[in-house]
């Protein structure tokens, strides 16, 4: 797949390999791409979103309205506008929400809206990754047409060794590059 000209949505969620994504925006940016940065309540606990703004040149999305102005996100028109979702690096919970449809943020709720091909690259603790309910989620989302990007083997932020790792942001675009599109599910021309 080409990215130079495209409309993605860069989803970052609550894992301690979300300082990873400033390296994949800007590598995503570096490609030509438009990134939009939707960021869920918790990774922004991981890491601030003024480095995804000034590198996307974009403010950052993660919440659904602002209570003071009433000014709101629609999550209708990010999944809708959008060429690709690439939810990286995307946690256990957000995998889980996204299988039952639990839309209680704007990342999840634009992953409900959206009609364009979604890339997931999960990141977690290797116990977290084989636990069958993540292994289950995942097998689901695989069945409903999404990408899943397998994590590498190594050394994990847990002090453990094991698979659950963020593949590299160069991987990243690696695969993100050789996806083939498929013109036929182009819907949001
Ligand atoms: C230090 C720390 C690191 C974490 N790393 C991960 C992780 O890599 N993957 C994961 O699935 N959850 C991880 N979690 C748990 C998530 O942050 C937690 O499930 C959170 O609710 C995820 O929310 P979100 O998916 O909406 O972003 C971590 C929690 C802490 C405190």
């Amino acid at each position: 797949m080409e990215l130079a000209g495209k409309r993605v949505i860069l989803g970052i969620t609550g894992s301690i390999a979300a300082y990873k994504a400033v390296h994949l925006l800007r590598n995503l940016v570096r490609e030509g791409a438009d990134v939009q940065v939707v960021m869920t309540p918790a990774a922004r606990q991981f890491i601030g979103p003024l480095t995804f703004a000034v590198l996307s040149g974009k403010p950052v999305l993660s919440e659904f309205f602002d209570i003071e102005t009433g000014a709101w996100n629609s999550h209708v028109d990010l999944g809708v506008r959008s060429d690709f979702i690439l939810v990286a690096p995307v946690t256990a919970a957000t995998l889980g929400k996204c299988v039952s449809g639990i839309a209680d943020n704007l990342l999840v709720a634009t992953y409900l809206s959206a009609r364009c091909p979604v890339f997931f690259a999960p990141a977690m603790d290797m116990d977290m990754y084989h636990h069958p309910s993540t292994q289950s989620n995942i097998k689901i989302l695989k069945e409903r047409g999404n990408i899943i990007f397998e994590p590498s083997t190594g050394d994990l932020a847990s002090g453990l060794e094991g698979k659950g790792r963020l593949p590299e942001p160069e991987e990243i675009i690696r695969l993100l590059k050789a996806h083939e599109e498929n013109p036929a599910k182009k819907k949001n021309e």
